[in-house]
């Protein structure tokens, strides 16, 4: 492979430390962009909700007679949240303060007696890719399968059962750092060899690993060592590692052996998100191997990225530093010698923000 420094620099870090700019990207990006909620297993039957939160909005995903919709999750008489719990069973939506009650349609259904007129709650879009749920905050939003052509079908081909797994495990965890260090790092390989010892040796082969980016999404590719060096024990022999990451802030990975994972980052603040790690398997509580796979994932590779993200984020407002030269391979697509994608997000970002 030719390589070099390219002339590309990163972002002006007052991208990361700003909350001027942190408030141009809830309504310019989180308001208008596809963000993964969840999975239609978790709304399989009427009545069934999720609630997650979409930027800095709150969300309702209701099984609405068959129909999954969305909903803002807000009481339209003075503002309360509709739905507290994160997922549920219900016929109707009754608000804990004043107990006025909506149908699973948003449309309210009685106000404690008093004729208030009509009342409804907006809506907000909802699609599917592969099984998981997606929302969008924008009603003239593109749809999902034409924002991430192509996708669902890749995702497919190295886990058929997708729309059949159910959710098996949760985690969580604040990070210290703006949504964009932590979405960068996830999207470069570069230190990989550096750091993240136990994926390079055990879920991955190294040499092999690519990282593609392709318009509002960053193609992951990778073969898994050989059985015999695989980190953790296979459910099935399928040895490719893919990740499909969704602009802006959701990704869908697949471990070798189609185990089945997400991330989303929500943004908290410009320097704070949180990281939700979700597992999809063929059941709801993860046999004692499906554990050790899920506990050697977030003791290492996501541990590992952490303090790294911390530490970022207190050097993008550092007197001390300007952007680097960021390492470009020519060919557009990134091994782990490279951090194609970097770049890629910058421009997404700079984009839809109207700077450039
Ligand atoms: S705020 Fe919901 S019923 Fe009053
Ligand atoms: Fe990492």
């Amino acid at each position: 492979m030719t390589m070099g420094a390219s002339h590309q620099r990163g972002l002006d870090p007052h991208y990361y430390t700003d909350p001027a700019v942190f408030a141009r990207e809830l309504e310019r990006i989180f308001a208008r962009s596809w963000l993964l909620v969840g999975h239609r297993s978790q709304v399989a039957s009427p009545g069934r909700h999720v609630t997650a939160r979409v930027g800095d909005e709150h969300v309702i995903v209701v099984n609405d007679g068959g129909t999954v919709r969305g909903l803002y999750n807000v009481c339209r008489h003075r503002g309360h949240e509709l739905v507290t719990a994160d997922e549920g069973t219900a016929s109707s939506f009754t608000c804990p303060y004043h107990a006025w009650t909506y149908g699973l349609d948003g449309v309210l259904l009685s106000a404690r007696g008093e004729d208030v007129g009509e009342v409804q709650i907006p809506g907000v879009a909802v699609e599917s890719l592969g099984g998981f749920l997606f929302v969008n905050l924008d009603p003239d939003a593109a749809s999902l399968a034409d924002t991430i052509p192509g996708i669902e079908a890749e995702l497919l081909a190295i886990a058929p059962d997708a729309p059949d797994r159910v959710l098996s495990h949760r985690r969580t965890q604040l990070i210290g750092a703006n949504w964009k260090v932590a979405v960068e790092n996830y999207n470069e390989c570069y230190h990989c060899p550096n750091v993240h010892k136990t994926f390079t040796a055990g879920v991955v082969t190294p040499g092999s690993y690519r990282i593609t980016p392709r318009g509002a999404t960053i193609h992951h590719t990778a073969e898994g060592p050989t059985p015999e060096r695989s980190g953790y024990v296979r459910p099935s022999d399928a040895n490719d590692y893919g990740s499909f990451f969704t602009w802006p802030a959701s990704s869908i990975q697949c471990y070798p052996g189609q185990v089945l994972n997400t991330f989303r980052w929500v943004p908290l603040e410009v320097d704070r998100t949180l990281l939700i790690r979700e597992w999809w398997l063929d059941r709801p509580e993860p046999t004692p191997p499906q554990q050790e796979v899920i506990d050697l994932d977030w003791t290492t590779t996501v541990a590992e990225d952490f303090d790294l993200m911390e530490s970022v984020q207190r050097g993008m407002a550092s007197r001390g530093y300007r952007p680097g030269p960021l390492i470009v391979d020519p060919s557009g697509v990134a091994d782990v010698h490279a951090e194609n994608a970097v770049p890629h997000l910058h421009g997404l970002l700079l984009d839809a923000l109207g700077d450039r």
